[in-house]
């Protein structure tokens, strides 16, 4: 069955939590699960705090689907917005996660693909992200697809800081 990418509506916020959940975990909890993390990851991964995205009329989910199966999905924020401090204003890709064992198979670039052509019809001319710094695979995956690194963007959650970098991308 071919991969297709649909518009994620407010009844895939289950599946979509699950797959963030362990993509997340994944990413982040790399030395380990602590507190901290996991507070977070279940905070912004769980099921309602998807519903809530997807009842945004701003946000918009694309997901990239087999048959009955999520693989991956994109988050955008379709307002027309400055990328950190810089005077670089168009969509942010909010996340973008694929399933572990789905990587490198064009899936996020597929994703990313679908989420420039939402951007350019949102009116965007440019789609910013931020990128943890320690996230070599991400940041690889960025460059190879046409993304600059403009700077930091520090991101705190509790009392951790963590250096973002700044990524934009002409469409
Ligand atoms: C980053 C991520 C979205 C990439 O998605 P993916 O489906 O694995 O990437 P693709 O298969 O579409 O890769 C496209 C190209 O990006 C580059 N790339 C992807 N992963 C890479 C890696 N680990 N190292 C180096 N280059 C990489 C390659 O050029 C690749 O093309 P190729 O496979 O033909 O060589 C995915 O690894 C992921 O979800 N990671 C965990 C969550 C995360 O880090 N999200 C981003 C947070 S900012």
């Amino acid at each position: 069955m071919d991969l297709s990418i649909r518009t994620g509506k407010v009844d895939d916020a289950l599946c979509i939590a699950a797959l963030a959940t362990q993509t997340f975990l994944d990413t982040y909890a790399t030395d380990g699960v602590r507190a901290d993390l996991a507070r977070e990851v279940f905070a912004l991964c769980s099921t309602s705090a998807f519903e809530a995205h997807l009842r945004e009329p701003q946000i918009a989910f694309l997901l990239a689907v087999r048959g009955p199966h999520l693989l991956g999905f994109a988050q955008l924020h379709l307002a027309l917005r400055n990328a950190g401090n810089t005077a670089h204003a168009g969509c942010e890709i909010v996340r973008l996660y694929v399933q572990p064992n789905q990587k490198r198979r064009g899936i996020g670039r597929a994703l990313m693909e679908a989420a420039h052509t939402r951007s350019r019809a949102a009116g965007a001319t440019t789609t910013w992200l931020t990128a943890w710094a320690e996230n070599r695979r991400a940041r690889a995956f960025y460059a190879a697809i046409g993304y600059t690194d403009v700077g930091a963007l520090p991101y705190v959650w509790e009392d951790q800081t963590y250096e973002n970098r700044l990524l934009i991308r002409p469409l």
